[in-house]
This record gives structure tokens, sequence and C-alpha cells, in this order.
């Protein structure tokens, strides 16, 4: 399934609807060509009328659109339906005149080639709007490039100013084309629109003075009186009101429902200016166009010699100022005419009904002419400077055929032009169909249809047709009038079938013809032609003298279109329909060197109306139009035909061996597909490029199953895609995430090697740094000492000693900072001991204070006094409460200081007794239980001597003044830097502290004394030597 077929929106709905099975009951097949009952006028209805219903209005009948006119706006023509057309085989997708153009464009840029696209139907059937879509579409898909756009918007705004100035509300269509137009669009070779070329066939230039009731003027001047500014209406001598004129009125109805002149008129200005047309052209354009309508306005009247004499000057002043002529000129062209009598010029007065006559031929000129040179114009516009090879696309849309109550000369043209199309599509078509079947090898049966060559046989032979007669009649001298030609007519065709008079008809068809009709039985019907008129109009005279006045105005517009020397300006210019003739001629040559496409347009009802299907109608436009032979012959051999490549393309999922490709020759992947699919050898046919199938069930048949078969097909490639899509996320996924990962690996290893550049400079310099650390600092160095210095006071700051005592932990400086090491050291010492002393308490102070008395007494002078530094000393070694209560009454008074445990040893026998000392205010006591042994009070207290070594011994020395007294006192203490210490500091006796060498003499009383000696030894040992001394020999510490 094409993917562009499964668009949103609208186009879905109506793809779904087109595609289902079972919808094509309701809306009918969308190819005529697959219609069962081909030959069925009323089977060929039946689908154009259910496609109608359901707002399908295109059908094909093989490569020819069939499109009948909705009258309402159907939404189907946007940008996205389009984008949906664009590039896709004619037979995807529903019918639509975007398939068509799509496919001439390609088939264009393919094969190099020229093609046109033949868009006719009678009038109101819808081809001025084809066209326009047609246009339209190739401004959108064709590639685009700024400069050209430009020539888009000319080519799409020339429409609306050829519509202005061509078109006007008949009776059969509001918008009624009223010229012919083809308009070739230029393609370089890479299929850009470059440029484009228009030519314009036979305007209806009658409408300008006459219109049937019920139909206006052309379209411009409506949107002048309606559009145009008050100051621009007042330029040009205009009132805003239509009904003043005359050229407005005749048909009785200026305003139309359907048509907003307003709208238009900008529309219109804004599109002129696009196409390169300037003010000042402008402004004469308008000029001209509001001359018409003075012309309209301009009465005569019959003066006493019965000539025509102008009524007012009113009109006369206007024409004068907008057609640049003077006005008295103007008033001798437009009531004399010059007639040359034997080399001489004669003015001759006009009768009334002849200056009514020449002022309508003067309208007519000038309107027609001003058209041309506003073609003229586009086409310079649109012309493309490159001479490069274009390839084109013509597009033509003509006035369609048209019957009227009253039918004259221009429907006698605008029939002419139909039919000549009908002959050459009848032509082309047969021919294009038989080269098809010779080309590809299939046998061919001719068919049967109508060929309308007969009627234009009838309509252009050389001295025979209808036009030559017209010519003669005009050409001839004497009394020629309309009503000789019709004799002349009679006389050279009464035979002719397709051509009756009243004087030719039989009793029955003489009842609807008048005197002065002939009735001629065109392909799309009979029409009843009124003479009356036929010869002037042929003429299409405008008296010469009126020319020249023209040529004298100082209108550059005006002086244009009556350029001062007219090609072949004394021989009798050629008539109307001679000039028509030859035009489609041309037009017939240039289509025919072309390949052609068709768009067959037709008008459901008559009355304009949105819905409405008038079987009679269209029966008869599908009659002759010729819909039902061109059918038939399409289906003459075989329904269905399609290129071996497309083919296979759109059904070989059905055979396993042709999906999902076919690598060989297209031919034989689609015998294999049809073998596959069963065809019987009479049901289809192979050509040299294309199959060829006989019945539609059999493509139905194959359709129906690609149709079931497109479901799980579309499954199955669903799942494949989205297998594929994921995949393709998760490889896209994986190899940014490898990108993500080797570019963050690099920019790792582009900082990890930095970062080693960095630590190789690093470490050089400190190499380098390390080998000159002893030179004076120099730029080497500097660092290095730096870091030495950092991190040593780094390390040091880390390593600080915790107290003072620690004298080991202080780190070695380096030699640099041996100095700064030692103030640190210093200062940490004193901060350390600040700290120390901050944080010691009262006790603590009077300790150490205690301690110092010590230290000041026996610092380097006793052996065991540094051992005794750490040991605190405590208040007291004996508890009050372990002092019998006796002794603690009788020192009541002197107040209890301090007590510990000594031996005393007896000053005879030496021998050791344990008591206990006391310390008060006053005295010290030496105590056994409850008994004072010794008092000895401070004042007596004559010093106190110990050992230089490490005994514990000390000696009381007391004033011994009587023999009653005991003498000296010879003391053990463990405690004895203690004891010492407080005694001197309780005592006041610091200075009484001794420290003697080997022996100390000590009075036993007043007379006798006795001698501590002092010794070192192994071991501890305490007795009386042979001398009566009492020896201590006491073991030297070890440090
Ligand atoms: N495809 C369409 N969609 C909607 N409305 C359409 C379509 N085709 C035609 N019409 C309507 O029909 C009217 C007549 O169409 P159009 O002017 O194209 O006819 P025509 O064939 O050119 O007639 P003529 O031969 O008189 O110029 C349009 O103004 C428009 O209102
Ligand atoms: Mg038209």
């Amino acid at each position: 399934m094409n993917p562009k077929s499964q668009e949103t929106g609208g186009s879905r709905i109506l793809l779904d609807m087109e595609g289902a099975l079972t919808a094509r009951d309701r809306v009918g097949i969308q190819d005529f060509v697959l219609l069962d009952a081909f030959t069925s006028e009323s089977a060929f209805l039946d689908n154009l009328r259910k496609r109608f219903n359901e707002n399908l209005i295109y059908t094909y009948i093989g490569t020819l659109l069939v499109s009948v006119n909705p009258y309402k706006e159907l939404n189907i023509y946007t940008k996205k339906q389009m984008d949906i057309y664009m590039g896709v085989n004619f037979f995807e997708l529903p019918p639509h005149l975007y398939a068509l153009a799509d496919n001439a464009y390609r088939t264009m840029i393919m094969e190099s080639n020229n093609h046109f696209i033949l868009i006719s139907g009678e009038s109101g059937a819808g081809k001025t709007e084809a066209s326009k879509k047609i246009l339209q579409f190739y401004a959108v898909s064709c590639p685009k490039t700024k400069l050209l756009d430009t020539v888009r918007d000319r080519l799409l705004l020339s429409n609306p100013v050829l519509e202005a100035f061509g078109n006007a509300k008949t009776l059969k269509n509001d918008n009624s084309s009223r010229f012919g137009k083809y308009m070739d669009i230029q393609f370089d070779h890479q299929g850009e629109a470059v440029g484009g070329h228009i030519l314009s066939y036979l305007l209806e230039k009658s409408r300008v003075v006459h219109q049937n009731h019920g139909e206006r003027n052309f379209h411009i001047f409506y949107q002048l009186m309606e559009g145009a500014e008050d100051e621009m209406l007042r330029w040009l001598g205009l009132v805003r009101d239509c009904q003043k004129y005359s050229y407005l009125v005749q048909g009785d109805c200026a305003r139309v429902s359907s048509i907003n002149d307003k709208n238009d008129w900008r529309t219109v200005r804004k599109a002129l200016s696009v196409i390169d047309i300037s003010e000042g052209e402008m402004e004469h354009l308008f000029g001209i166009i509001a001359s018409v309508l003075h012309l309209g306005n301009m009465q005569f009247q019959t003066d006493y010699r019965g000539y025509a004499t102008l009524n007012s000057n009113t009109e006369l002043h206007w024409l004068s100022k907008l057609l640049g002529v003077p006005m008295q000129v103007l008033r001798e062209g437009m009531t004399h005419r010059k007639i040359e009598a034997r080399a001489e010029e004669v003015l001759s007065p006009f009768t009334v009904d002849h200056a009514v006559y020449a002022r309508n031929a003067l309208a007519k000129a000038i309107y027609g002419r001003t058209f041309t040179w506003l073609v003229n114009k586009i086409n310079e516009s649109l012309a493309n400077k490159d001479s490069t090879r274009k390839t084109v696309i013509g597009l033509l849309d003509i006035y369609g055929f048209e019957v009227f109550n009253i039918n004259s000369f221009e429907q006698f043209c605008i029939n002419y032009c139909n039919e000549k199309l009908q002959q050459l599509f009848i032509q082309l078509t047969l021919k294009s169909e038989q080269e098809e079947y010779d080309m590809e090898g299939i046998e061919w049966e001719p068919v049967p249809f109508f060929n309308n060559k007969i009627i234009c046989d009838l309509v252009e032979e050389k001295h025979h047709g209808i036009i030559s007669v017209l010519d003669e009649e005009c050409l001839r001298p004497g009394e020629a009038s309309d009503l000789t030609f019709l004799t002349k007519l009679e006389e050279k065709m009464g035979s002719h079938p397709h051509f009756v008079t009243h004087k030719l008809a039989d009793q029955k068809t003489r009842k609807t013809l008048q005197r002065g009709d002939f009735r001629l039985l065109h392909y799309a019907g009979e029409v009843t032609y009124c003479v009356v008129g036929f010869l002037d109009k042929n003429n299409d005279l405008l008296y010469r003298n009126i020319k020249d006045v023209m040529r004298q105005s100082k209108n550059s517009l005006v002086k244009h279109c009556f350029p001062a020397v007219e090609p072949d300006n004394k021989k009798r210019p050629e008539t109307v329909a001679t000039q028509f003739k030859s035009s489609l001629m041309g037009l017939t040559e240039i289509l025919t060197s072309k390949e052609p496409w068709y768009v067959r347009c037709l008008k459901p009802n008559d009355a304009k109306q949105p819905g409405r299907f008038d079987d009679v109608l269209v029966r008869h436009q599908v009659k002759y139009l010729g819909l039902m032979e061109h059918l038939r012959v399409r289906r003459a051999g075989f329904a269905y035909r399609r290129r071996y490549e497309v083919f296979l393309q759109r059904y070989k999922a059905l055979c396993p061996d042709t999906w999902p490709h076919w690598r060989g020759d297209p031919a034989e992947g689609v015998q294999m597909l049809v073998t596959h699919l069963g065809y019987r050898p009479d049901e289809y046919k192979m050509g040299r490029t294309k199959i060829f199938i006989r019945h539609p069930r059999t493509l139905f048949a194959t359709e129906d199953a690609f149709e079931t078969c497109k479901h799980e097909l579309a499954t199955r490639i669903q799942a494949k895609y989205k297998g594929y899509r994921v995949k393709g996320v998760f490889l896209k996924q994986k190899d940014a995430a490898t990108k993500i990962e080797s570019c963050w690996r690099a920019l790792l290893a582009r900082r990890e090697r930095q970062r080693r550049a960095w630590a190789v400079k690093v470490i050089r310099r400190f190499i380098k740094g390390f080998m000159t650390r002893n030179q004076p600092v120099c730029r080497e160095n500097t660092e290095y000492l730096t870091f030495i210095r950092q991190s040593y006071l780094t390390r040091l700051k880390e390593n600080l000693p915790k107290n003072v005592l620690d004298r080991k932990s202080w780190l070695t400086p380096p030699p640099l900072l041996k100095e700064t090491s030692r103030l640190l050291r210093q200062l940490h010492t004193r901060l350390l001991v600040r700290k120390y002393v901050r944080g010691i308490t009262a006790q603590q102070k009077a300790q150490l204070q205690m301690k110092s008395v010590t230290s000041a007494l026996f610092k380097g002078k006793k052996e065991s006094y540094p051992q005794s530094v750490p040991k605190p000393f405590v208040s007291t070694r004996i508890r009050e409460q372990d002092i019998n209560a006796k002794i603690l009454q009788t020192i009541r008074h002197e107040r209890f200081k301090y007590a510990a445990p000594v031996v005393k040893y007896d000053r005879n026998g030496f021998r050791p007794r344990h008591r206990q000392l006391i310390l008060t205010q006053a005295a010290v006591y030496l105590v056994e239980e409850s008994r004072v042994k010794q008092r000895v009070e401070y004042g007596s207290l004559k010093g106190v001597s110990v050992s230089h070594l490490s005994d514990n011994f000390l000696v009381l020395h007391v004033t011994c003044d009587d023999l009653k007294q005991k003498g000296d006192v010879v003391l053990q203490c463990d405690s004895l830097f203690e004891v010492i210490t407080k005694l001197s500091v309780e005592a006041n006796k610091v200075s009484a502290i001794r420290v003697v060498k080997d022996s100390v003499r000590f009075d036993i009383h007043p007379d006798r004394v006795g001698y501590v000696d002092f010794n070192s030894g192994q071991e501890s040992m305490v007795y009386r030597a042979k001398n009566g001394h009492l020896t201590v020999e006491s073991v030297r510490p070890k440090y």
C-alpha cells in the first residue's frame, strides 16, 4: 500500500471508502473500464450518480478523467491533497484532477516531450475551474526557487485578470468564459515552471454592446463600478450606478449573488500590478473601460436633414479626455464616414442607425483590441528569456458548447470550436488506442462510433462550408443581407443531413423553426441559429475614419491598439469566421504535436444547484461527448492494461515467487504471478510491455485478493518496520554511548597526560631543588626549599611534643631550618609551660611549690632525689582518724598538719622502732600508739641532716640543754623528701636542712654523740658497725 494513501483527514476517509471491498456497491467503481456492463449507458450513469452522491466527482475511463460539476466547495483541493497525489501512480489513489496533472507532469519530465490537457464540456461544466485547479497544483508541486516564485505568481494571477476581462455571467454560467484560452506552462529540464504563454481565441465582443436578458457584460465593468475608489470614478467621469449605463442594463441583472465584484476588483488590481502593468497603463486601461461605458450612453438624434447629430456633449467630453482625442475630431468620427470618390475622400453624414452601429462597432473594437493588448502584456510578463530547451504542458480551456433560445454568430463560432475539439479528441483517442494495440502486438477490433467530421466539414469546408458561404456573402458586391446568406446556405447545404432550415424542414420540424433560422445537428445536439447579424458580425467592420480618429489618440494604449499602419491596410481584412477557423487550425496543429490528456466535464443540472443529478441532462452529455464510445474503444479488446513493472509492483505480494522482489524480467514475473493466481489463458494477453486483462472481474478478483493480503502484509511490514525502527534507535543509542565513552576516555586520558606531564615537571624541579638545596637560594631551589620548609612545618605541626618533658619527639629540622626549629621549639615549650601553668589547680600549685622547695634542697645533692620527683606529695600519710585519739587530744591546740610512719633508731642500740611522725603548727611529734615519745618544738629544731646517697635516713638535730631531754633523732622514712620538705616548710627551717657526705654526727645528749655512716653497697643494709656507728648502706640507683 502506498504510504501516501495512509494520510489522515478527508483523504483517508475517501481512500478507505473507495478501498473497502464492500464499499464498491455504494460509491461505484473509480474506472469505467472496469464496468462489467460497459455498453450500457444506464450502468454508466448509475456509476456516475452513485459517485456524485458521495461527492466523488471524478471517475476515470482509462486515463481520461470524467468530472461532474459539484456546484459546491469540496474539501479536495487542499495542500494536503496535492501532497498525496504528488509522485503517485495513476491508479493507486482515487481519481482526481491532481492525479492526471501529476502524471502528465511526470511523463513530461521522464520522456522530455510536450503535453496538453484538453478540458472540454459544455458551458458551466467546470472547465475553467479545472484548469485553475491544475495550475494551482503545478504552482505548489513543482520544485521551487525564489526566482521562479514570480513566474508562478504571474501564471496564477493571469487567471483573475483574463477572467475579469473575458468572462461574463450568462444564463448557463455565472462565470462563463467568453473567449478561448490555451495556456502553455513551460518547464525546464529540472521540472521547474519557468514561463508561460497564452493564446486567446475569439472574444465574444458583441457582449460589450448587447446582453440577453439575465446576462451581464464582462465582469470588469461591474468590478470597476463596485470596487473603484470614488476619486477614480470621478476621474473617469462615472457614477457608481450600473443602471446609468446602457451597456450594463440590457440583461437587467447587474448584481449576481454568486459574484463579489468588490473583492474581485481588489484581486484584479493586485494581479495587474504583479503581471507588470504600470500605474500609468492601468489608468489608460480603466480609462478605456470607462470610455466604452460613455460610448454606450452616447445618444443621437436626427437633424432637419435626416442626419444623426449628438444629443449632448457630456459623453463626448469624457470620451475625448479618456481616449485622448480632440472633441471635434471625435464628434466628426462618430457622425460621418469617409467615402472615397474618384481618388477623393468625401465625408458622408450618418443616419442615426448608422451612427449607433458605428458607435457600437467602436466600443467592440476598443474593448476587443484592449483585451488582445492585455493578453500580450501577460505574455510579456510570463516570457522566459532563457533559450534552453523547455518542455510544456498546455492547458486548453475554451468556451463550452452552448445552446440558448436565440443563438447567433457567437454561438455558431463557439459550437464550431467545440465540434473541432471533439474531432480532435476522436482522432487522438482512436489513434492512440490503435497504436497501443499495434505496438503491443495485440489484435485490434475496430469500434463503431459517431465521427463528427461531417459536421466540421459542413462548417469549414473550402468553397462549400457555411463559413465560405458566409464570407462570400460578406464580400460580394451588391445587396447582400443575412437573408440572402440563408438562401445561399439552403442552396448549398440543402441535402446535408446535419443542416435544416424552415424551408428545408419537414412539416414537424418546420414548426420549431423561424424563417430566418438555420439549424445544425451538432455532435452535442441541435442548435438553431438566427441569421440576423451574421454578416455584420462576420465583417466586424469599423469605419476607416473612426480608426483614423483613434490613431490620433494621445492615449498610448489606444494608440497601441490602433497602430498607424495596419497590416493589409488597403486589402479587405479576413472575416471573423475565417480568422477563427484559421486560429482553430493553428490550435489543432499545436495540439496534435503534443501528448494528450483529457478531462471531460459534465454538468449535473441546469440550475447550478449542488446535489442535483439530472439523468436526462447527464445522459445527453455522456452521449455527445462520446464517453460511451471511448469506453468501448478502451474495452474493445481488454478492459485493463498495465505496464508489467507497475502490475508486478502492485500485485507481487500475491505470489511467493515474486514477493518481496522479483529480480528477473518483469514480463516473466507477471507471467509467474498470473499463473499463480490461476488466470485462464483467454482472460489475459501478454503484450510487449504490458499485460492486457480482458474482463474486469479478473482484475477485481486480483484486487480483492490483494486487499485481503494487504492487511496481512501490513502487519508483517509493520512488525518488521517496528523492529527495524527499534533496532535503529538501539544502534543509535549504542553508537552514542560508544561515542560518549570514547570522548570521556579521551578526556580522562588527556587529563592523565597533563597530570603526568605536570608530575614530571614537579619531580624534575624537586630533584633539581634537592641537588641544589645547599646552594644559596636560586631559581632552581627556591621551590624545593619552600617545599622542604612547608613540609617540615606541616609535619612539625602534626607531631609537636605533647608535654614539656617530652624531649625526644621534636622533629629533626633540615639544615635550612635549624635556627627556626630552635626558636619554634622554645616557643612551643613556653607555650606548653604556659598551658600547663594555666591548667594547674591551687592544690597542684601548692604541691609544686613544695616540690620546688624539695628541688632546691636536694637537686644534685642527694642520689635518690631524681626518683622522688615524679612521686607526688600527699597531704598526709596517716589520716587523722588513724591517729590515736589521745594524741589528737594532746595536739589539739597546735593544729594537725601532717603525719607519716617512720622508723626511729635508738640512739644507743640503734634498734628500729616504728613510730608515727606528726607535724603540727608548732612542733614535730614522735608517737607510739597513744604516747608521745618525743616532742620537738620547731624552735628547738636546729637542723635536719640527710646523706647524699640514696638511703632514706634523716637526723633531726635538736637543741638539747639538759640531760632529761632526749637528743637528736635518727629516723628512717619511706617518704623522706616529703617529710623533710613539709617539716622544713612547717618549721620554717629550709636553710637548716643539710645534705652531708659519708657521716652525720648526732647528739644523744649533751655529752654524748653518735654517728651515722653512709655507704653505697650492693644492697640496702642498716647495721651497727664495729666502730659503734650506725652504718647505712644503700644501693646506688641506676639511670
Ligand atoms: N470542481 C468544482 N468544485 C466546485 N465548484 C465548481 C467546480 N467546477 C465548477 N464549479 C462551479 O461551476 C461554475 C462554472 O464552472 P466553470 O466556469 O469552470 O465552467 P466552464 O466549463 O468554464 O463554463 P464556460 O464554458 O461557460 O466557461 C463555477 O463558477 C463554480 O461555481
Ligand atoms: Mg469557462
